[in-house]
């Protein structure tokens, strides 16, 4: 790994390799395989933080699972707006479900804490959290993440499908603001 990398006006600095991460991927796969033998859960991927640890973690389920997607946002740079969008329709078609919302990150709560009631509407039966990464604050707003591949520091990190102002998602491994 380099050991400094640019983006925007940020200098960011080695975190999580891409070795640990795919080793607690698949572990975090195994798990909810294990939970859901028999079920058939509906992964739902939170755009756009959360695609490239959701399509990780999906190749990892040994079970029949599905996949969809919404659109969430509450960032802009490097805080919270505290104002959350929910930019894409919430399927009736998931009533009955056993949901696992796929986050890539929970910081404070917020999104999912205005995200969850939404999807409580469509009559779910059951929904659990797996996020790629938990922050100290995550439950500010009451949201726990059942499944989780790092516990980090309240830091802003980018890569794996994290970005700061639209750049660095594309990086394997994750990186740490200096
Ligand atoms: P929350 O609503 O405060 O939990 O924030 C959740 C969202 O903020 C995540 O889904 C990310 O999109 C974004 N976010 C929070 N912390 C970071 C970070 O360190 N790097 C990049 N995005 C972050
Ligand atoms: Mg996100």
């Amino acid at each position: 790994m380099e050991q400094r990398i640019s983006l925007h006006d940020k200098h960011f600095v080695p975190c999580i390799g891409r070795e640990l991460i795919a080793e607690k991927v698949a572990a975090v796969g195994a798990e909810i395989s294990a939970d859901y033998a028999g079920r058939r859960p509906l992964l739902l991927a939170v755009l756009n933080g959360s695609f490239i640890f959701a399509a990780d973690l999906f190749r990892h389920l040994a079970i029949e699972a599905e996949i969809a997607f919404v659109k969430l946002s509450s960032y802009s740079g490097t805080a919270s707006t505290g104002k959350v969008n929910i930019e894409s329709v919430i399927d009736p078609l998931w009533l009955g479900r056993d949901i696992i919302i796929v986050e890539d990150i929970i910081d404070t709560g917020r999104t999912l804490a205005a995200f969850v009631p939404e999807l409580q509407k469509v009559n779910p039966a059951s929904i659990k959290i797996a996020s790629f990464l938990v922050k100290p604050d995550a439950q500010q707003f009451g949201i726990a993440a059942h499944y989780t591949a790092f516990h980090i520091n309240n830091l802003f990190v980018v890569g794996y499908g994290l970005d700061y102002d639209g750049l660095g998602r594309n990086l394997p491994d994750l990186w740490v603001v200096e």
